[in-house]
């Protein structure tokens, strides 16, 4: 299977997922693309020998359907199987969904359905939960919603600041979609629980 990863930043989830894709994995990376030229995750996929792009959504202004005509053309180059978006932060629409229906995975730092969209731990720790965590789903047309294929949990503790929490879930992040990936390559869909 090869693996599309899209990405907007560090791309800290891109590189777990692409040093996971070894060996007898069912998949192996075959593009590294992204929204943001200056994203940090470009230069450690190039590093890893993993073809890159760049897609800027900012010359289509709102045009949301004129840029993804766009992203999809190297995603469809690049004959990938399966696209996992990994610190994507740009919204797509029902129409670029669909043509990944059942093929597209999202992590997001929450456990869903609670906390869809931004701002995520710091609306944990407003609510005094005393648990957070993150997830990865099936991507629909529906923001941060879709089937649940993995969740890691951790606990929320006393002084926790958004940063020193955004740091536990995102150790966990690298721990679950890895390991969501490798089943969902080998057309496995149980849900990956940890924590
Ligand atoms: C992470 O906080 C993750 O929860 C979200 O994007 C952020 C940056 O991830 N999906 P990365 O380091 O770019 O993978």
């Amino acid at each position: 299977k090869k693996v599309a990863i899209l990405i907007s930043g560090g791309g800290s989830n891109m590189m777990t997922l692409v040093n996971s894709m070894t060996g007898d994995h069912p998949a192996r990376p075959c593009l590294v693309l992204s929204n943001n030229a200056d994203a940090g995750g470009l230069k450690k996929a190039v590093e890893a020998g993993v073809a890159t792009a760049v897609v800027d959504h900012r010359p289509f202004k709102g045009d949301r359907q004129a840029f993804e005509a766009e992203l999809v053309k190297p995603i469809l180059e690049s004959g990938a199987d399966i696209v996992c978006l990994a610190g994507f932060m740009r919204v797509l629409t029902s129409g670029f969904v669909s043509q990944f229906q059942g093929r597209m995975l999202n992590i997001h730092p929450s456990l869903l359905p609670k906390y869809t969209g931004l701002h995520t731990h710091a609306r944990a720790l407003e609510a005094g939960d005393a648990e957070h965590g993150c997830s990865v789903h099936e991507v629909t047309a529906v923001l941060d919603e879709g089937p649940l294929l993995g969740q890691a949990k951790v606990p929320v503790l006393a002084g926790d600041t958004p940063d020193v929490l955004a740091a536990r879930v995102l150790e966990q992040e690298h721990k679950l979609y890895p390991a969501v990936l490798r089943r969902y390559a080998a057309n496995d869909r149980t849900p990956v629980l940890l924590g």
